[in-house]
């Protein structure tokens, strides 16, 4: 029970039953409630907590719905023996509608589910060019595992320029960061380890995360990221391989980790012996001061891999992004992603390094956008939306809102209805403890943000209008 008091609080402002199975959760994920071990009786673990026993029968029904625990009828709540996802079995993991397909265009939605922006203006010019140099690289075979050659050393410039020396031959280019996570965490990883995360992070890190078999541990994002101390904290306790995180712009709060402390993770990672994966895909979309330089520029030992995407800056669908780590690890990490694809797609490379030359033209006018298009989002949310709180971000595409009340899958549910594809918190956490919120991406074209939150609102009525008639209903008459 001691695992569970440090864990949980229950001053915390999620309704008391989520936030005891979020708490419950990361306490079975850290190990310190062991596969096939029993949770104290009802009774014993609402008195300790100062809680209703119904709070607590509640958490552990939720806990049983989620496969988390298993409940035995006059014997008690047991940890479900091998709760893991099994390891490589993509088809098992939970849904995660960042990844889901576009809705079809006859059902009118608003896409408020992806957060990034359309093609920069300079993308399809650059495609063209590239076309036109691709014709002279045809006598080739056209196979470069490892990245082209001229697009790597642009990558090692560019990342030069930002903090963190670099050279070509440290510089895997894959496709996307999504491929980028999934070569680097599967590599480091094995069946069972833990793996710190944050939370809120990108759920499409945890998607890998799961896959691989490995255990997420939540680290909670604050105002500046993740804290150095917290980390230190729970790596004592649960010994993990890896830390993955978003330092610049975390997704989906647009949390910056500041220097000081990156310093301290890259120490931190020496001394407890653990690699880390910061993941910079939406490092580029700063609404403010330039962003600290990349925690592998102060790294101590050949553990941090520092990820990187052309899709925020320029286009998703070039589908281009990077790993940069020590050469031997990169010749590694090369070797997986020629396994899995023989490298990426020689097109998309050109047109990737001949954008590269354009990056500070670019970023200034990405940077206007998103500032107006937050301008906007923030006008409408405070008009149409007022109870609605977040907190201003320093850059990234995305908002990340704590509704006033209610639960956010179901208000999204409801949205659908209404219009809006919007992603609730639960999917940004792997314990469900971020379950009261929303992201919403302010990098939308205008038009659709003001569609969008209009839905919302919609929306938003009628959930409150059923909230409070079910509040309503639950108060004793006499
Ligand atoms: C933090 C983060 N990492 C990785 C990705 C995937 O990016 P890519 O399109 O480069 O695969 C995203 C996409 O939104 C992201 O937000």
């Amino acid at each position: 029970m001691e695992a569970i008091g440090s864990v949980w609080s229950p001053h915390h402002d999620d309704p008391l039953r989520r936030s005891l199975a979020g708490a419950l959760q990361t306490a079975i994920e850290a190990g310190h409630l062991p596969a096939g071990g029993r949770l104290p009786p009802e009774r014993l673990l609402a008195r300790r907590l100062g809680v209703g026993r119904n709070t607590v029968a509640a958490a552990y029904t939720a806990l049983a719905r989620a496969g988390v625990v298993t409940r035995r009828t006059g014997s008690g709540t047991y940890v479900a023996a091998d709760r893991r996802w099994p390891a490589g079995d993509a088809s098992r993991l939970p849904d995660n509608p960042l990844l889901r397909n576009p809705a079809p265009i006859s059902e009118r939605l608003v896409d408020f589910r992806t957060a990034s922006l359309e093609a920069d203006e300079s993308v399809v010019p650059a495609l063209r060019e590239a076309v036109a140099q691709v014709s002279v690289l045809a006598h080739g075979h056209g196979y470069v595992t490892q990245g082209w050659e001229p697009l790597r050393v642009a990558i090692a410039e560019y990342l030069s320029r930002s903090g963190l020396a670099s050279d070509p031959d440290q510089i895997l280019v894959t496709s996307g960061a999504q491929q980028a996570i999934d070569i680097a965490v599967s590599a480091l990883v094995d069946p069972g380890d833990p793996v710190l995360v944050e939370s809120p992070t990108y759920p499409g890190a945890l998607d890998v995360v799961r896959r691989v078999g490995a255990t997420a541990v939540a680290v909670p994002v604050g105002i500046n990221g993740v804290r150095s101390d917290q980390v230190r904290a729970l790596a004592t306790r649960v010994r993990p391989r890896l830390l993955y995180l978003t330092p610049t712009f975390n997704n989906p709060t647009g949390a910056v980790v500041p220097e000081s402390e990156r310093q301290r993770l890259a120490g931190l990672a020496h001394e407890l012996d653990f690699a880390v994966v910061e993941d910079l895909t939406l490092a580029e979309l700063s609404t403010g001061p330039a962003p600290p330089p990349p925690i592998g520029a102060f790294a101590r030992a050949d553990n941090v891999l520092t990820i990187g995407s052309f899709s925020k800056l320029f286009w998703g669908g070039l589908r281009l992004g990077w790993i940069r780590g020590s050469v031997p690890r990169i010749a590694k990490l090369a070797r997986v992603k020629a396994v899995g694809d023989l490298g990426c797609p020689l097109p998309s490379q050109v047109a990737g390094r001949l954008l590269l030359g354009l990056v500070d033209e670019v970023r200034a006018r990405r940077r206007e956008q998103l500032r107006s298009r937050y301008a906007l989002l923030e006008r409408l949310l405070r008009t149409l939306l007022p109870d609605w709180r977040w907190a201003t971000p320093a850059g990234g595409p995305s908002i990340w809102v704590r509704l006033p009340g209610g639960d956010a899958d179901g208000f999204a549910r409801l949205a659908r209805a209404h219009g809006v594809d919007v992603v609730s918190g639960t999917h940004f956490s792997p314990d469900g403890s971020t379950a009261g919120h929303l992201r919403l991406p302010f990098c939308r074209p205008p038009q659709i943000l003001e569609a969008g939150v209009k839905r919302l609102a919609n929306a938003w009525r009628e959930f409150e209008a059923g909230r409070l008639e079910a509040e309503d209903g639950s108060r004793p008459l006499v």
